[in-house]
């Protein structure tokens, strides 16, 4: 798994990242703590960023990426890494490309963290991280409100709040991300690459998200969703007047007074079944019927009866 976390300062990027280290056991590479770590003890890269992180500004390209370059040739980043803050411009995930390229192993995923300015705020306003172990608390969170001692280590040191995490700072360090960061969005959407999580909700419910978006088949290896046919209109079947029963029956017997009441008609002339067959109309004239005007049977006639003379 090699995927690099994408959010604003405060959105839960290195909250999540310890999850994925838990869960998945891929290392969390921050150059944010990486830096700290170097300004902390004092090395003269980590007296170059000092000056960059106290304004909220983006550290040098070439500092970061020469961080990151020998990190990831750590024996434990071989088969994975969450990359947590890193990259941060365009110059950056160039770099980051063309490193991984060179060695053929290419990201994963890029996932964004949404979460509104508020939300953010809240969050920053009220971080707390160990010393010690560097595991992150909150003092508004619900289960541990206003914690103060690490609960994690046996010693259990005291918290401490990030230099940077001062309401001026904050504010800037959140133009830079609109101005250098956001654009990379885009950048890795074109690439394929982009997944996003509502970053919004309890820290175990979006490592549940999280775990979600990153275990389900990115969109390119998934089947195209089959597109449903565009459905005909149905015909309504055209529908029988309706009749009743007594008024059919009367329709009937009115036809039948007005036929015969009618003159005969002359019947129109008829195709024949031969001729309809081959597409020709034979036109069969009826031979008119005749009527056969009986005459009545004459009586033949009575010969005349001769009056016989009498005789005499
Ligand atoms: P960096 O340390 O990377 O800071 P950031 O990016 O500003 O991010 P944060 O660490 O502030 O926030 P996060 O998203 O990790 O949130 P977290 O999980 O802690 O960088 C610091 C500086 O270093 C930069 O300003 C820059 O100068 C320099 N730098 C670093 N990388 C650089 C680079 N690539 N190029 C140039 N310069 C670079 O959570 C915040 C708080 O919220 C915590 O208290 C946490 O407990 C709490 N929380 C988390 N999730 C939830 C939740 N779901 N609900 C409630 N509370 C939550």
């Amino acid at each position: 798994m090699r995927i690099v976390l994408l959010g604003a300062p405060g959105s839960g990027k290195g909250t999540q990242a310890q999850r994925l280290l838990a869960r998945f056991g891929v290392p969390q590479i921050s150059t944010g703590d990486l830096l700290r770590s170097a300004v902390g003890r004092g090395t003269p890269l980590g007296l170059r960023a000092k000056a960059a992180m106290d304004a909220g500004a983006l550290v040098a390209d070439q500092i970061v990426v020469g961080i990151i370059r020998e990190r990831l040739g750590g024996a434990d980043a071989a088969t994975g890494y969450v990359l947590d803050g890193f990259p941060r411009n365009l110059a950056q995930a160039e770099a980051l490309a063309a490193m991984l390229a060179a060695i053929g192993q290419p990201l994963d995923a890029v996932v964004l963290f949404n979460v509104d300015y508020a939300e953010i705020a809240r969050r920053i306003s009220g971080r707390r991280t160990c010393p010690n172990c560097g595991t992150i608390f909150n003092v508004h969170d619900h289960a541990t409100p206003g914690i103060t001692h690490c609960t994690k280590c046996a010693a259990a040191p005291a918290l401490t709040q990030r230099p940077d995490d001062n309401e001026q700072t904050v504010t800037r360090r959140l133009a830079v991300y609109d101005e250098q960061t956001r654009p990379l969005i885009e950048h890795y959407r074109a690439q394929g690459l982009l997944r996003t999580v509502d970053a919004q909700g309890s820290v175990d419910e979006v490592t549940a998200r999280l775990i979600s978006v990153l275990t389900r088949k990115p969109a390119a290896a998934r089947k195209p969703a089959r597109q449903a046919r565009p459905k005909r209109p149905r015909k309504a079947p055209a529908k029988a007047p309706v009749e009743s029963k007594a008024r059919r029956k009367s329709a009937r017997k009115k036809a039948r007074v007005e036929r015969k009441a009618a003159p005969a008609r002359k019947s129109a002339p008829r195709t024949t079944h031969k001729a309809r067959s081959k597409g020709k109309r034979k036109v069969v004239r009826k031979k008119p019927v005749r009527k056969v005007v009986r005459k009545p049977a004459r009586k033949p006639a009575r010969k005349p009866v001769r009056k016989r003379a009498r005789r005499r």
